[in-house]
């Protein structure tokens, strides 16, 4: 079913943005790569191989630095081809609905929102760099938020401080790397519906989707299909860039 030889690897796939980014890839024709720490990524991949895709799942922790430095070995064959990388795996702690402040927030829990969205995403890129550059040919795309793009009320100051650093790491690797083919570019979500969404009160995320000039919240396949552009040949001019995907909610 694959149109290509590309390797895609999708952080965080086992459901949500996730799921969505990683079936559209799949469809695309790319051979996909499905990782998450939820056990449950490999029913995730099972459907879709199931659908005749070329599908399959890594149960791995983004912030578990010997498991990334082993995944030449856990992809075997299709290391040397990995193409494409969608770092879209992210946390956004609430307690019963709502962020902490920083007045009331432990340091640890900073700490852990840090190190998944900005550690593991960092970690991540740097363990599959190797077989881009000896391609000279990549596309990796973070899946940072509007929270990096301008004040917002709902998530916590350490995700928004995560998602901000994720956009600064993309802009440093964009230079690094772009004399090898690889382009890294952000995508921006506003508010989406997933699980993450769903942890919200619903009476707030009614009332946000009623600020947002398109009149509603948005849906996975609007962001993965900017994926699918970000990760195509035709994106090639395109690196260091912030595409909003927010309905209309920011407009810098
Ligand atoms: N839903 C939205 O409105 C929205 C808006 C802007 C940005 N985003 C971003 O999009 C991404 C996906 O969001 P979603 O709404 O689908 O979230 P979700 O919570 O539904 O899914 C996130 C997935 O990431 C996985 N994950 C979390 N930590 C991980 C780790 N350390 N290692 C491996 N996997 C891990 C989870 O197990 C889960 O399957 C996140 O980065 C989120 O910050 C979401």
């Amino acid at each position: 079913m694959h149109s290509n030889d590309k390797v895609a690897l999708v952080t965080g796939a086992a459901r949500g943005i996730g799921l969505t980014i990683a079936s559209r890839l799949a469809n695309d024709g790319y051979r996909t790569v499905l990782l998450d720490r939820d056990p449950g990524v490999a029913q995730a991949a099972s459907a879709l191989q199931q659908s005749g895709h070329e599908v399959r799942s890594l149960e791995i922790d983004i912030t578990d630095e010997a498991a990334l430095l082993a995944l030449p070995e856990a992809l075997g064959d299709w290391w040397p081809k990995v193409a494409i990388l969608v770092n879209n795996a992210g946390i956004s702690p609430k307690h019963e609905g709502k962020k902490r402040l920083v007045i009331d927030m432990p340091v640890d829990e900073w700490r852990r929102v840090l190190e998944v969205n900005m550690t593991g995403t960092f970690m991540m890129t740097k363990a599959c760099l190797p077989p881009m550059v000896a391609n000279g040919w990549g596309r990796i795309v973070m899946i940072t938020s509007q929270a990096a793009r301008t004040r917002t009320p709902v998530p916590g100051a350490h995700y928004q401080a995560s998602k901000s650093g994720m956009t600064g790491l993309a802009r440093a690797l964009a230079g690094e790397v772009a004399s090898y083919g690889i382009t890294v570019n952000c995508v921006a979500p506003g508010r989406v519906e997933s699980e993450m969404t769903a942890a919200v009160d619903p009476a707030v995320n009614a009332r946000l989707a009623e600020l947002i000039p398109v009149g509603r919240m948005g849906k996975p396949e609007e962001v993965a299909g900017t994926v699918a552009f970000l990760v195509s040949a035709d994106a090639s001019y395109s690196t260091g860039a912030v595409i909003d995907v927010n309905g209309g909610n920011f407009m810098p």
